[in-house]
This record gives structure tokens, C-alpha cells and sequence, in this order.
């Protein structure tokens, strides 16, 4: 039986950590750390996301701003407003809430922003320090999965580290967090042959493809580790993951949740980096 990791329990615990930091930092400087989001159109699930963010960013002591322009705002005024952001000495950190609509290229509003308040950590700057292994801004879900392996101190150098998916957002980034940690890393997608068989041979499994209870527990190696990135809706409209969990939790040595595991992390750490680029911008 797998130990569930419990990502509520780690994310407040980071939180609080923020939290302090920032009330003492608060003293120091003067003024609060900033956070402004931007929400183009009224997507159901954007808007969720992005209350999530300002009420997280308020508990903490963050001055969480939500800025909404409606869905025909043009590509022109957005980048305009990110330039006003940049300009902004209160802002600290700038994130442009996705998907975009569909007439708004995500490269050139990524390009927009300025790099040091970039808290999503997907500019190419931050990307490519990332890469080449340079200080930098990590994005928000895959060093929220770092922190839950360094939490539950579960050892990543030398292990083989299978990660399902190759988004910008989380595949390809974990991938590298894991191979700077010294873990032989392999990355999967759908083109991938035998997969299954990759599987198996993974003492670390990352699954981050967005198909609900993708991952069968018959592809599970005996006390791997799962963390799983999924947020799908089954047959009956219950949230789960990429993986099977009640069927993997018997094989595995720890687990993630869906929900309560992955998902509190990315908030958290979103909260973090925006704590390190306050600190950036007051040469701290
Ligand atoms: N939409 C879903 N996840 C994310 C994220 O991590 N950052 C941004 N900006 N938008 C998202």
C-alpha cells in the first residue's frame, strides 16, 4: 500500500513559509510584493483559477490584482497593458492567465513580459536558464512536484525517472528539474511505442497527459513513486487523474491524489516565485 503524498498538507506549510517571509520583508521594504493576473475572456474554468490566485496571493500578505479585459480585446492592447505592468515598480509579478483566445498569439504575450516578473517562469529567458541550469524562474507545477519529492525526501539520483507528456508547461520542464537531480530521465508522448513497458521500468513516474485513468496499474513497478498531474472528469463526472489510482496505490511506495495532490502545489509555488522576484526587484 502506497503512502498518499499530501499535497494540501505540503502547500501550506509552504505557504506559511511564504508568508512570513513577506510579513517580515513587508517591514523591511516598506511595501507589499505584487501580483497581477490577467484574465482575456470569461472561460469557466480561467476564472476559477484566477480567484484562486488573488484570495492565495491576499492570505499571505501578496497584493493580488486581477486585471479582466473581454474576449475582444486585441493582441495590441494586451501586450500594452503588459508594458504598463513591466513599467510598474509595484508589480512584481505578471501572469497572463491561458488559454488565450484564439486571434492572441501565447509566444508574443510570453515575449512581453518582462523576464525578471515573469512568476509563470515561461519566457524564454527563464526557459533557457532553466535549460542550461542558471538561477532563474521554475514554472509553478513542475517545481511543485520537485518540492513534494524533496518533502517526502524520496531520493531522485540515479533513479529512472519516466515522465508521460512534453508540454512547455510540464513535461519538458520536470524533465530537466529531474535530470539536474541526477535521475536518467526518459520523456513519453503519444508517438511513444511500448509504452507500458517504459512504464515498468520507472522508479519515478511523472504523468502528465490529460486522459483520465490513463496509467494502468499493471504498468506500475513495485514501490514506485506517482506523481500525477491529471485533472479529468470520468464517466461520472468525477475529478481523477492520468492514473488509475485505486488500482496503482497498491503497487506503488507513494502517490498523489487527484485532487489534494499535485494541484495546491502549483498555487503555492506560484505564491513563492513571486516571493523571489519581490526579492529580486529589492536586490534581496
Ligand atoms: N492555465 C493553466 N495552467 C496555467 C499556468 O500554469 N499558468 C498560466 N498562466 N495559465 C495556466
Amino acid at each position: 500500500m502506497g503512502n498518499i503524498i499530501d499535497g494540501k498538507k505540503i502547500s501550506a506549510s509552504i505557504k506559511e513559509e511564504v508568508k512570513k517571509e513577506v510579513e517580515f520583508l513587508k517591514e523591511k521594504i516598506g511595501r507589499a510584493p505584487g501580483l497581477t493576473v490577467i484574465l482575456v475572456g470569461e472561460d469557466p474554468a480561467s476564472q476559477i483559477y484566477v480567484k484562486n490566485k488573488e484570495k492565495t496571493a491576499k492570505e499571505l500578505g501578496i497584493n493580488g490584482e486581477i486585471i479582466r479585459m473581454p474576449r475582444s480585446t486585441t493582441q495590441e492592447e494586451l501586450l500594452k497593458k503588459i508594458d504598463e505592468l513591466n513599467n510598474n515598480p509595484e508589480v512584481d509579478g505578471i501572469l497572463v492567465q491561458l488559454p488565450l483566445p484564439s486571434h492572441i498569439d501565447e509566444f508574443q504575450v510570453t515575449l512581453a513580459i518582462d523576464p525578471s516578473k515573469d512568476v509563470d517562469g515561461f519566457h524564454p529567458v527563464n526557459m533557457g536558464k532553466l535549460l542550461i541550469g542558471k538561477p532563474g524562474i521554475i514554472p509553478c507545477t513542475p517545481y511543485g512536484i520537485i518540492k513534494m519529492l524533496e518533502y517526502e525526501k524520496i531520493e531522485i539520483e540515479g533513479k529512472n525517472a519516466v515522465i508521460i507528456g512534453r508540454s512547455n508547461i510540464v513535461g519538458k520542464p520536470v524533465s530537466i528539474l529531474l535530470l539536474q537531480r541526477h535521475a536518467t530521465v526518459t520523456i513519453c508522448h503519444s508517438r511513444t511505442k511500448n509504452l507500458p513497458d517504459i512504464v515498468k521500468g520507472a522508479d519515478i513516474l511523472v504523468a502528465a497527459v490529460g486522459k483520465a485513468k490513463f496509467v494502468k496499474g499493471n504498468w506500475i513497478k513495485d514501490g514506485a513513486v506517482i506523481i500525477d498531474v491529471g485533472i479529468n472528469r470520468d464517466e461520472n463526472s468525477k475529478l481523477v487523474g492520468d492514473v488509475d489510482f485505486e488500482e496503482a496505490e497498491k503497487k506503488a511506495s507513494h502517490i498523489t491524489p487527484v485532487p489534494g495532490g499535485v494541484g495546491p502545489m502549483t498555487i503555492a509555488m506560484l505564491m513563492y516565485n513571486t516571493l523571489q522576484t519581490f526579492k529580486t526587484h529589492n536586490s534581496l
